[in-house]
């Protein structure tokens, strides 16, 4: 069986599939109807588009199950006014309930954010998450002994006033790192995926946008990336396997706040360059 299965009785013979397929290399035979040539098969990067762009559902992929990509529906479509409110509503969540997130919950999100863009349809984002309390409790000591660390350079300190303050308040018993979130999700990528940093963080942001609408709230864990990217232990504490060199975590939990008001931002600064 080929790449492209065509329901020919479906088809419109209109060409859309082609014109879409980022790799170009589906062709028309005299009837107009789509193949890919097993010669080129090996430079589908598996995206769908062509599974996407067809108005007739005429078109199976291979790879790409018909049940895993249902229709579009235009009822669940989003106004720009809702979105722009959405966005602008999330922020970083730093007081949590102890309420664990429930798996169920951390399925569904890291669901959605498999839709996050990834180079070359790489799609190379794999999740770690820990919900167990002395575990985190761990992991934010290793981070606080990272920043102690950082805390004596005059230069690092002057880079991040904030840190000798966040090894004070873990001192006197706060959780400065992870702000008593119940859940540490962290994003990873092998060594091999080429700008795994970026998939990574999209596939993050992907997760922690549509965390809102589950009642949950995030916040990046920066302080803990950094301790990851400088100590083995930490990685292994929180489960990074040997070769995964981009990794980012987010702290979850369900909010002990509600917000009323979307802060101002700094100004947009744009330059239209023609
Ligand atoms: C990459 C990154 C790392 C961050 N690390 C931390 C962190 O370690 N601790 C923390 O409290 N907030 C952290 N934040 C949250 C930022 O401080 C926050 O996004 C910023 O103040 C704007 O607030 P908002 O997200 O509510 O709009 C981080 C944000 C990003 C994007």
């Amino acid at each position: 069986m080929g790449l492209l299965t065509i329901d020919e009785q479906k088809c419109g013979k209109d060409g859309f599939c082609g014109r879409e397929c980022p790799a170009a290399i589906i062709h028309f035979s005299e009837a107009r109807v789509p193949t890919v040539l097993p010669s080129e098969e090996a430079r589908c990067m598996d995206c769908g588009h062509c599974v996407a762009v067809c108005p007739h559902d005429a078109l199976r992929h291979a790879r790409i199950s018909a049940e895993g990509s249902p229709a579009i529906k235009p009822e669940l479509v989003i106004g720009a006014e809702q979105a722009e409110q959405f966005l602008r509503s999330r922020r970083s969540v730093r007081r949590y309930h102890t309420k664990p997130v429930e798996r169920e919950k951390v399925r569904r999100l890291v669901e959605v954010a498999r839709y996050a863009p990834t180079a070359g349809n790489g799609q190379p984002v794999e999740w770690l998450v820990t919900s167990d309390r002395d575990r985190l409790r761990r992991i934010g000591g290793m981070t606080v002994d990272w920043i102690r660390g950082l805390a004596k350079i005059p230069q690092a300190v002057e880079a991040a006033p904030y840190l000798p303050a966040a090894v004070a308040a873990w001192d006197a018993g706060d959780d400065s790192v992870l702000r008593g979130a119940p859940t540490l999700v962290t994003a990873i990528a092998p060594e091999a995926a080429r700008i795994g940093t970026i998939d990574v963080a999209l596939a993050l942001s992907y997760l922690d946008v549509f965390a809102q609408t589950l009642g949950l709230g995030t916040c990046w864990a920066g302080l803990v990336a950094g301790a990851l990217a400088e100590s083995a232990e930490l990685r292994a504490e929180v489960g990074v396997p040997e070769g995964y060199t981009h990794f980012y975590p987010l702290m979850l939990g369900y909010p002990a706040v509600r917000y009323h008001r979307t802060p101002e931002r700094k100004a947009p600064r744009i330059r239209f360059m023609d």
